[in-house]
């Protein structure tokens, strides 16, 4: 689906009216774009009537030093219950089934783990910040009447859109059913055109559905390029679904630590910052949950509803990365854009690595795992034992 053909739902709303709108917001951002000069007065009314909907009242409403406003929103009308398949869903505070051995010590002993979160420690007891969606972020986005349109694209899941412009690379285990994954990430601001994502995280899948997060560079989703905690999830091999809280499935519990909030970054040759994040089924009420940090922190989950085969478990668990560029272009770096022949401190790495079958978190065992390359990057697996830890990525290409 090409960017304009989506956009053709609105008369006189083409193709090269949005990208000169969209120049003049990069050249001169003080430029109301979203003033009405240049979209019709249908798409301004649609746009302002989709951001309603997607937009929840707000608490109290945060902004960061890095342009983001998240919206503190009553956790009990967040965007996730808009979904038709959650009409009559509860809540929950958090997984039933948490293993007691995940939830202790302080994980790394070479880097302390991050510990970030928004300020003031986020949003008020009984809210939880929604990162709001804007005008620009629409127009960016392509589809403002179908972004609630839960049977169609809603916005870019480019393995779908053009498979010929992603590149994967990654380890997977598929030998078992699994219950869960957790892994440690250094993370990387990362060179990426406008229309270019860089990704490196895990993927929890099972036939149609699919889960993954991690940290991602993507603008034409987020407006600038800046390294962000990320989630996605689908359950028709990327035809629909969505990222973080862009349309409604992610059911957001944590009041500080939210999809879509700006990660810090490694300094090459210099510090390095790793988060930690694991996605864990609830065996007793069968969602998946996102958690954070060394003491896996509840962030939120994608309830059982959501998903088929997933709704059991999954067969399919995935680390590395992703990047994407339309067809044609070259790809952008992964990871830092370093190879892992330059060592420790210099590349991107993915450690810590675990797997979690129907009884306990385990170490991989290097026969449970394979390696997937598409072409331009590398991964190179530096330990399996006592801890399973590779190294990820490489330049443009
Ligand atoms: C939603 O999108 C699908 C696929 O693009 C389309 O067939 C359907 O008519 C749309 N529904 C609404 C209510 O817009
Ligand atoms: C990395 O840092 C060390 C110690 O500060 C320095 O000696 C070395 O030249 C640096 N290497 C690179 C590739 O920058
Ligand atoms: C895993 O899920 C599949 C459905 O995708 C199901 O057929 C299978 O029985 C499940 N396996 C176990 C061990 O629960």
């Amino acid at each position: 689906m090409g960017f304009g053909e989506s956009l053709g739902h609105g008369k006189g709303f083409n193709y090269m009216i949005l990208l000169v709108a969209v120049s003049f917001a990069f050249v001169l951002s003080s430029y109301n774009v979203e003033g009405g000069r240049i979209l019709s007065e249908e798409d301004e009314f649609e746009i302002e009537k989709q951001l309603k909907i997607l937009n929840k009242p707000a608490i109290k409403s945060i902004q960061t030093e890095h342009g983001d406003i998240f919206d503190c929103v009553d956790i009990n009308k967040q965007p996730a219950f808009d979904h038709p398949l959650l009409k009559n869903h509860k809540v929950q505070m958090r997984p039933r089934s948490v293993r007691k051995e995940m939830n202790r010590d302080g994980g790394s002993s070479v880097q302390k783990s991050l510990q970030i979160g928004l300020k003031d420690g986020g949003c008020p007891t009984g809210t939880v910040p929604i990162r709001r969606i804007r005008k620009k972020d629409l127009i960016r986005t392509k589809s403002p009447s179908n972004i609630q349109n839960y049977s169609s694209k809603i916005h870019p899941l480019e393995s779908a859109d053009s498979p010929s412009g992603v590149q994967n690379t990654f380890l997977k285990a598929t030998g078992d059913t699994y219950y869960g994954t957790t892994l440690l990430i250094n993370t990387w601001s990362v060179n990426v055109s406008p229309e270019q994502t860089s990704l490196v995280g895990t993927w929890v899948a099972n036939q149609q559905d699919n889960i993954q997060a991690g940290w991602m560079a993507q603008p034409r989703l987020f407006g600038d390029s800046k390294t962000r905690l990320f989630t996605l999830w689908t359950n028709d091999n990327y035809k629909t679904g969505c990222y973080n809280t862009f349309c409604p499935g992610f059911v957001q519990v944590s009041e500080r630590i939210a999809p879509g909030m700006v990660l810090p970054v490694s300094v090459y040759n210099e510090t390095q910052t790793e988060i930690e994040i694991a996605v864990e089924k609830d065996l007793a009420r069968g969602g998946w949950w996102l958690m954070w940090g060394p003491k896996h922190e509840d962030v939120g989950y994608w309830p059982q509803q959501l998903f088929q085969s997933l709704a059991e478990n999954s067969t399919f668990i995935g680390w590395g990365g992703q990047a994407f560029s339309p067809p044609g272009s070259p790809q952008p770096m992964m990871g830092n854009g370093h190879s892992g022949n330059e060592g420790y401190g210099k590349a991107c790495y993915i450690r810590n690595v675990k797997l979690l079958n129907s009884k306990d978190y385990h170490t991989p065992d290097p026969n449970e795992t394979d390696g997937y390359g598409d072409k331009c990057y590398a991964l190179s697996v530096l330990s399996t034992s006592p801890e399973y830890e590779f190294y990820i990525g490489g330049p443009t290409c």
